[in-house]
């Protein structure tokens, strides 16, 4: 069986395309955090919607499943195959790299699935534009797992996540065929919007084959502040007086003592301001430069120990480092236990005492920081001692406080088990008649999104 489906794919997309080697597979088969793993059946890189098409309909032919994978920095285990079932297929979107021109008159341009976030920024800034969406794995990570998983980042607090950014959509169903338009009209009321459909929905629905995506003004001048103040309280409350006063707000993140303590240690350097219950990094970015605004703001808000401030350039990297690198960090520790959850702001606070509590209690160091905007906390606990009781009672805190159990990174097969904790039974059961319209006999992402 595998064979003879090994063939019909070489077929479809070449021989040197279809990558059956155990060595090679490997890569392919454990992700970026090491924490999630499976056998492959084997590794198919389409080059062309067309050659999706062509894949989907011989993996539904012979029966089995497909897990989509784009540069395999997913957090919650959605893109490799599952420690348990049976071998799928892995469907690589790196070849999926086309990048259209920029369309400066609509502010658009056209992606591939497997081109990488840090092309799609590339690419935009080379026409006088920008890319929307930015996080810390921008190199590996592709625009259709940015997609498939509504991801957020740095500038969610002024641009949205990526959902907002797909004008336009083409992707491939599990039976084969094609759906979507890459046309970008940004008003069209015709009907299922494939975009919205689409994005956020980890590869259950469809492969996302390409998309039309928005791009913003580039503000070629930036500024950084990296501010230490009293606790969480106060840095909700520079929250808020910065959204109010700063147009060019770009981001604003969290970061909490250990985590600062870490990623020091990482880059070998000492934190550039003074100790502190909390820190809050605010970057700015406007036509002009931003920095004189920033440091007024920050004097002014009444809620600060201390704080560096730079305009863009070497000193303004280094304070983004701070920030940047606590993920790769956490990864130079050990093999994190990850839960990204969002709260309302207000009960931020709440959220890290009671995660403090529950992991002093069951095991572990936590290490947290964030998107402060968004109440977004990245829950990462290193030499955790149960994991399952830890998970279950971080999540459980974050939904008694009116927040999420999946901000960003999703929810895979992670965090399947929980879902019900923030769907209701009524919309379970719609998730299921949708994937059951779409894809009945679970051939796409397997175990992704519900257990
Ligand atoms: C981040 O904000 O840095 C990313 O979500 C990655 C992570 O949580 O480790
Ligand atoms: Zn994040």
């Amino acid at each position: 069986m595998r064979d003879s489906l090994a063939g019909e794919l070489a077929d479809v997309v070449g021989r040197a395309h279809v990558i059956t080697d155990r060595d090679r597979l490997a890569t392919f088969e454990t992700d970026w955090t090491g924490r999630f793993q499976g056998t492959a059946a084997m590794v198919v890189r389409p080059g062309s919607t067309d050659e999706v098409s062509g894949v989907l309909t011989r993996c539904k032919a012979q029966g089995v499943g497909v897990v989509t994978q784009g540069g395999n920095t997913g957090l919650v285990g959605g893109g490799v195959p599952r420690p348990d079932g049976d071998a799928p297929v892995v469907l690589s979107t790196i070849r999926l790299d086309e990048l259209g021109g920029v369309d400066c008159d609509a502010m658009q341009v056209t992606a591939g699935a497997g081109v990488t976030l840090a092309a799609w920024q590339a690419q935009a800034r080379d026409a006088g534009l920008d890319a929307p969406v930015d996080f810390a794995s921008r190199e590996s990570a592709t625009i259709g797992g940015a997609v498939a998983t509504n991801a957020g980042g740095s500038r969610v607090v002024r641009f949205g996540t990526m959902r907002s950014q797909v004008v336009g959509i083409e992707a491939v169903l599990a039976d084969g065929s094609v759906v979507g338009s890459l046309s970008g009209l940004a008003k069209e009321t015709a009907g299922i919007h494939w975009p919205s459909l689409l994005a956020g929905s980890e590869g259950t629905l469809a492969v996302v084959a390409a998309a039309r995506l928005r791009l913003v003004p580039w503000y070629r001048r930036t500024a950084t502040a990296l501010v230490a103040v009293d606790d969480i309280a106060a840095a909700v409350s520079l929250l808020a007086y910065v959204r109010a006063r700063l147009d060019s707000l770009d981001s604003i993140e969290l970061v909490l003592p250990a985590a600062m303590a870490l990623v020091a240690e990482h880059l070998g350097a000492d934190v550039p301001v003074g100790d502190s219950g909390a820190y809050v990094l605010v970057e700015c970015a406007a036509h002009d430069d931003p920095v004189d605004e920033l440091a007024a703001a920050i004097e002014s808000s009444g809620a600060v120990l201390d704080a560096a401030v730079s305009a863009e350039g070497p000193r303004r990297d280094h304070l983004v480092a701070f920030r940047d690198r606590i993920t790769e960090s956490i990864a130079a520790a050990g093999v994190p236990l990850k839960l990204d959850v969002a709260v309302p702001v207000s009960r931020l606070d709440e959220l890290v005492r009671r995660a403090t509590a529950t992991v002093d209690e069951l095991g572990g160091r936590l290490i947290a920081f964030g998107h402060l905007a968004e109440g977004n906390l990245h829950l990462n606990v290193l030499g955790a001692g149960d994991a399952e009781a830890i998970t279950d009672t971080v999540l459980r805190t974050a939904t008694e406080l009116g927040g999420t159990i999946s901000a960003e990174h999703g929810i895979g097969i992670a965090k399947a088990p929980w879902l019900g904790l923030v769907r209701s039974a009524a919309d379970l059961a719609a998730a299921r008649a949708v994937r059951d319209a779409f894809d009945p006999q679970r051939m796409l992402n397997a175990g992704v999104l519900e257990t």
